[in-house]
């Protein structure tokens, strides 16, 4: 019985899981499967990108023979010759003996060395177009993304990139089809970099000439070889493959990978880890001889820091560390910051050793403070793990720890009223914490970097809101347009979300795909986000984060800080006669009295006393 998922009108997926296979490519691990896609496309003439692996050579062909409903197959484009991907072409060239086979020269030349057939097919170069009636297929080469014969093939008429091995993700379907379907970033995203950084890592070059010509074609989907159809929020995989391709990091923190025999060389790993998690610093820990190789690349792809911790065996590295960097410096792995620690009971060579082997890769520093064990970590060794934890630290990016005072010179030409000429806008900030959402409004939303794309918010640590973020790391901005009434602001601005509920006179309900609820009135765009990072500057936290989902809503303008203060927040009334206080210039709270205390912060607005002013 045949089981294809229908894309658009005339594109249907043919392709098949396999969730029996242990060892992908013999190498890499597959506990949650692998699928092999292949796509029908049925215009004025049908067109089949790509066959697959021979264990779901079967279901395949049901597929096939389903989605054609009867019609001949006229062309079979093979974008990469990879046995996972061209095991069933033979039964496709038998079975309809009619169709044309489409490639470029290169995998006409794997197609005679793995198959024998001499084959009559055409061929095509970069940039050639094949038009199957509606539709219009570009042919856009990409050598070595994985293999040299590899390309990819454009669809001018719907904008779908068909991309080969590119883009793909390790583990089967499940049922879903488009990466939007799950929790991506949750559940795939880990496989998605191992799948990345085990098949295509090494070529990082060519992954980024193939997304410098990706960047010039408008592309709305993705349809690659393994993995799931990315139909929505592209720039999700795509910022992840720059950052891949160019061998960045994803994240600051430590990848710690250690070799042990009877435990001592782990122990001391285990210290190092302890004593960087003191100073605030993230940690990954693998044992090299139990956890695949595979994994542990990804990692490495991951993380700026990597550790490399090892035992030395047969006057060497221990077989497993060995192995692991050998298949790292084999992965091309750069940019990283690396320290050792060796252990040998009697001649320590594994450092010298491992560090030979990893200066060999671009960009790698490796930190001079190596710990070298005799046997076991010693007490008295405790200050080389220490001097190892602060070159880690100091190498690491993080707020400037800079606590000279600001001189009287300096504070004198500070005028505050300064600040208000900057341009913000103003975002009503959600979050949900279990069954509980709130929301506060902001001002200070701005984007940081397109690729990844990136922004930046600063959240007074009294907002409710603001704790929830920190334990959720997720949040929504709505950003709100000059139509914004000002009980938009009331409702979310004056009024704290722990003893209310800020949603209660909401008469919508609308969540992103992070379940988190969003204003549906009065806001022009919606950006939901995760946080990649977070800095504790007193009275407020700054996170960065990645976008994760952004859509518009309407094409109003934004409202400004200016734009409220001059056209939407009511004008004071007049101070009754012979009262004293002080007004807030932000939410109009009065506080009563002759003085106004200089620590003082708004009860409804949260601002300080530096924006009140005497009634
Ligand atoms: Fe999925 Fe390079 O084959």
């Amino acid at each position: 019985m045949y089981c294809i998922k229908e894309i658009s009108s005339d594109l249907v997926w043919v392709g098949a899981n396999d969730r029996r296979l242990a060892m992908f490519e013999g190498v890499y691990s597959v506990p949650a499967g692998v699928s092999y896609n292949s796509y029908l496309l049925k215009d004025e003439k049908t067109v089949l990108f790509d066959t697959v692996d021979k264990a779901v050579r079967h279901r395949f062909l049901e597929n096939v023979t389903s989605a054609l409903d009867g019609k001949q197959l006229d062309y079979l484009i093979v974008q990469h010759m990879e046995p996972d991907h061209s095991s069933a072409l033979e039964d496709i060239l038998t079975r309809y003996p009619g169709v044309k086979l489409v490639c470029n020269a290169k995998t006409l030349v794997f197609i005679e060395q793995f198959t024998g057939f001499d084959i009559n097919a055409f061929i095509v170069k970069e940039n050639d177009v094949l038009n199957t009636g509606r539709h219009n297929l570009h042919f856009v080469m990409a050598p070595m993304v994985h293999w040299p014969e590899v390309m990819v093939t454009y669809d001018s008429t719907d904008k779908i990139l068909f991309s080969a091995d590119a883009f793909g993700t390790f583990g089967a379907l499940n049922g879903a089809l488009f990466a939007d379907e799950v929790d991506f970033n949750k559940e795939y995203m880990d496989e998605a970099r191992r799948y990345y950084a085990n098949i295509v890592g090494k070529y990082g070059t060519q992954v980024q000439s193939l997304l410098n010509k990706a960047s010039a074609l408008d592309i709305q989907m993705i349809c690659p070889l393994h993995g799931f159809v990315w139909r929505n929020n592209l720039s999700n995989i795509i910022s992840k493959y720059v950052l891949w391709s160019t061998y960045q990091p994803e994240e600051h923190g430590v990848m710690i990978a250690y070799a042990s025999v009877y435990g001592n060389t782990e122990n001391a790993a285990e210290i190092l880890a302890c004593c960087l998690r003191e100073k605030g610093i993230k940690t990954a820990m693998f044992d090299v001889s139990v956890t695949p190789a595979s994994e542990i690349i990804a990692a490495a792809f991951r993380w700026s820091h990597l550790v490399f911790a090892s035992t030395t065996y047969n006057a060497g590295i221990f077989v497993s560390m060995e192995a692991l960097i050998n298949d790292l410096v084999a992965h091309n792995i750069q940019n990283r910051t690396v320290a050792i620690i060796e252990n040998g009971s009697w001649a320590a060579t594994s450092g010298g050793l491992m560090r030979e082997k990893l200066g060999k890769c671009k960009n790698i520093r490796i930190i001079e403070q190596t710990v070298s064990l005799k046997s076991s970590l010693k007490t008295s060794q405790l200050t080389e793990i220490e001097a190892m934890v602060d070159a880690i630290k100091s190498s690491l990016p993080g707020p400037v720890d800079n606590k000279s005072e600001i001189k009287d010179s300096e504070a004198a030409s500070v005028d505050p009223k300064a600040m208000f000429k900057l341009s913000y806008g103003l975002f009503v900030l959600t979050a949900k914490d279990g069954t509980k959402d709130n929301g506060c409004i902001i001002n200070t939303a701005i984007q940081i970097t397109a690729s990844p794309l990136r922004l930046s918010i600063a959240v007074n640590k009294a907002n409710y809101t603001h704790d929830m973020i920190i334990k959720t790391g997720k949040f929504n901005l709505s950003i709100l347009a000059e139509s914004a009434p000002f009980r938009i602001f009331e409702q979310f601005g004056f009024k704290s979300g722990r003893d209310s509920d800020k949603f209660a006179v909401c008469s919508y309900n609308e969540r992103t795909v992070n379940e988190i609820r969003y204003v549906t009135e009065h806001t022009n765009c919606v950006i939901s986000a995760k946080v990649f990072e977070s800095y504790d500057y007193g009275s407020h936290t700054v996170f960065i984060a990645d976008v994760t989902q952004s859509f518009m809503l309407s094409g109003e303008p934004s409202v400004t800080y200016q734009y409220y203060f001059d056209n939407i927040k009511p004008k004071p009334k007049p101070p009754q006669e012979g009262k004293k206080g002080f007004v807030c210039k932000i939410c109009g709270y009065v506080h009563e009295g002759s003085n106004l205390p200089e620590d003082f912060i708004c009860p409804l607005c949260k601002h300080g006393s530096q924006d009140f002013e005497s009634i």
